[in-house]
């Protein structure tokens, strides 16, 4: 007997995961497809057992993308979901609701399209645009207006505009750009990104505006929320057209249907059309046009019952799998990937799926020369859905990834609590090869002209195992390589000579401490005065530094003890390379802010993040990106929000940007 309680918790369990990922990490796992199904299985299960408390389920809420660095508003009106379907009799049975509920009126909907982007909200107070906010939660979002601002075509004001104005739409990415900014990044040795829909997700979080602006990103308006006066508009027709008229960018196209089998008419056009539209399109909104009836109709708790989304399905294919190869990433982790004959599929060419790792191989029964239905939704990463068993060759056999290792020569082991295998051997070329390409990378260390070929070339020749050795290197090592010359070979002798004296907290970064990313580099720097007393720090210690959860004291703590992460520090400090920290060299030299934690929030009326945190250093201060008891003071902008009301709450002293100058500059 299935328990349901227990079916609940496990798919609430899931959803949340998955919701994180998609929200706040910008890296799903499955596509929507995938995941509506475990969100509709699960209302299924809470209508039939009503006895389970579900106010807190996943299907009662929108997901959430707040974030604990960025200043939190909330929206005048709340950014809903919309209920979706992928079936035609779900659609047209919202449609005879409808008609139900408004027996003698012709019903007209909108039939718009659905774009898979990141929801935002612009507020314009007296026609300027002031502010840009995630959906957050639906009720409170994310002031992401730094990221926000540069993009092209967004109008800084607007002519005839009520008093208080929220238009709804979403931020994406076109695949030039994200193509752009992945070679890129390959060309400096860093991973590529997933897809344009993640890029773009994690650019409008990016805590440096400067980094956002050099992507571009791209936006589309098709909705108002509050507006004040409140009677402006009467049909969501007239705010596209009235969208248009301010000169937002709007949607390519949209249809005015009247009653919904006419509506799936038009789906089935916009489905034909989509491809061509600038922004990915993953299905269509279908809304009363009369703002009267969207009124009276009213809402569920996180939807309104006068529109609904219906989705596209992902498309699939059918392709032949030639081989199953490793990628190995940077803490060794080893993660199958699915070699396939090339196949058109959503607009492009996917010769490429991921199989996640071993139990997926062997859930599935994927093997080599199989024929696989391959799926691809939007934006998403490729995935293999089944086995044709039909086309499967005689002499098949079942994948064993143990025995696949081994012919490779790899060393590595499974840890049994995880799915994932990992490479034991400290010496494997592929895993070198990694270590050096995030040490080298403009994140860490900042090499230039060190990238993924010239670090393939140098572990394959023996001439660069470990950073250490790339201290040794010499302009006639490096003549060998390919495309290398003598002045590229002093060139890069140069580069690497150089970022010896780099801060500290790239070095740390660089170091490849799993779980440490940039910032927890540089609290970490922050927090100490050299390399030398973060290596002698306990657990404890670390543990009680601002950002540096348990998990990751954990992980430094590991990783300083080892023996040859020992050796190989000392080395890079025979070859010079700085140890020292800087915040608290500029302490002790005595700034104004010696010593001072300082916390950012909101827009400054004329400094940016950078600027302001530059202005800080200088001054011997350091930034946090938390209030605590320990902050000296909170340097607010424009917008106020939860980190105001922690310092007021705490005595914190908050200073405007003017109070802030005249401190620096008494
Ligand atoms: S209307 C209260 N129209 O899809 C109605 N939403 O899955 C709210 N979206 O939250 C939304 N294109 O972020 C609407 N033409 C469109 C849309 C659209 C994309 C997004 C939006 C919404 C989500 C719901």
């Amino acid at each position: 007997m299935p328990d349901p309680q227990k079916e609940i918790d496990q798919l609430r369990a899931e959803i949340q995961r998955h919701d994180t990922l998609y929200y706040q990490q910008a890296q799903p796992e499955i596509d929507d497809q995938a995941y509506d199904r475990l969100k509709a299985r699960l209302a299924e299960l809470e209508l039939a057992h009503p006895e389970f408390d579900f106010a807190e389920s996943p299907t009662r809420s929108v997901g959430d993308d707040r974030l604990e660095a960025f200043e939190s508003y909330t929206h005048r009106k709340p950014m809903l979901s919309l209920d979706n379907t992928y079936s035609r009799e779900e659609l047209i049975e919202f449609g005879k609701r409808l008609e139900k509920r408004f027996p003698d009126r012709k019903l007209t909907y909108l039939v718009e399209p659905k774009i898979d982007g990141v929801a935002v909200s612009l507020t314009y107070e007296d026609g300027r645009f002031i502010r840009a906010v995630s959906r957050g939660n639906g009720t409170e979002g994310d002031d992401i207006t730094q990221n926000v601002r540069h993009i092209a075509g967004l109008p800084v004001t607007i002519a005839d505009a009520p008093e208080i104005l929220e238009v709804r739409g979403e931020i994406y990415m076109r695949h030039e750009e994200f193509e752009r900014i992945n070679a890129e990044r390959e060309i400096a040795g860093e991973a590529r990104y997933a897809n344009p829909r993640n890029l773009a997700a994690g650019t409008v979080k990016l805590l440096d505006p400067n980094l956002a602006r050099r992507r571009r990103l791209e936006i589309v308006l098709y909705g108002v929320g509050a507006c004040e006066p409140a009677d402006s508009f009467s049909h969501q027709a007239e705010i596209q057209q009235q969208l248009k008229a301010w000169q937002f960018p709007v949607l390519e196209k949209y249809w005015l249907a009247d009653g919904i089998e006419d509506a799936w008419n038009n789906i089935e056009e916009l489905d034909a059309l989509r491809q061509q539209f600038s922004y990915p399109t993953d299905g269509a909104v279908v809304k009363l046009d009369d703002f009267k009836l969207q009124q009276e109709a009213g809402y569920t708790s996180k939807a309104p019952r006068w529109a609904i989304a219906y989705k596209f399905e992902a498309e699939r294919a059918e392709t032949r799998l030639k081989e199953i190869s490793l990628q190995i990433g940077r803490t060794g982790a080893i993660t199958p990937v699915a070699i396939l004959e090339p196949v058109q599929l959503a607009g492009t060419t996917v010769s490429r799926a991921t199989l996640h790792n071993e139990d997926e191989i062997r859930r599935k029964d994927i093997r080599v020369g199989d024929t696989v239905l391959v799926q691809k939704a939007g934006e998403i990463i490729p995935q293999i859905l089944s086995v044709n068993l039909d086309k499967r060759p005689p002499n098949s056999q079942a994948f064993k990834f143990a025995a696949h290792l081994e012919t490779l020569g790899i060393e590595a082991e499974r840890d049994p609590s995880q799915a994932a295998w990992r490479i034991t051997g400290e010496d494997d070329p592929i895993r070198q090869q990694r270590v050096l390409q995030h040490f080298a990378s403009r994140a860490c260390m900042d090499i230039e002209n060190l990238g993924s070929a010239v670090i393939e070339q140098l572990v394959t020749r023996g001439l660069a195992q470990t950073a250490a050795d790339l201290y040794q290197l010499q302009a006639d090592d490096l003549i060998q390589l390919d495309k290398f010359a003598e002045k590229s070979a002093q060139n890069l002798v140069n580069a690497i000579e150089a970022s010896k004296s780099r801060p500290l907290w790239r070095l740390i970064h660089g170091l490849g401490i799993p779980h440490v990313g940039k910032q927890s580099a540089k609290d970490l720097e922050a927090a100490f005065d050299s390399l030398d007393s973060l290596a002698l720090a306990d657990e404890e210690t670390l543990a009680a530094i601002d950002g540096i959860g348990s998990i990751m004291a954990q992980s430094i703590h590991a990783w300083f003890a080892k023996p040859t992460n020992q050796e190989e520090l000392e080395r890079l400090r025979q070859h010079g390379l700085n140890f020292k920290s800087a915040s608290h060299a500029s302490a002790s030299t005595g700034g104004v802010l010696a010593g001072k934690v300082l916390v950012l929030t909101g827009t400054l009326p004329s400094l940016t993040r950078d600027e302001a945190t530059a202005m800080i250093e200088q001054a011997g201060g350091r930034t946090s990106s938390s209030v605590s008891q320990k902050t000296d003071y909170l340097l607010a902008g424009e917008a106020t929000g939860s980190k105001y009301a922690k310092a007021e709450k705490l005595g914190v002293p908050i200073l405007d940007e003017a109070a802030f100058r005249e401190l620096l500059n008494p």
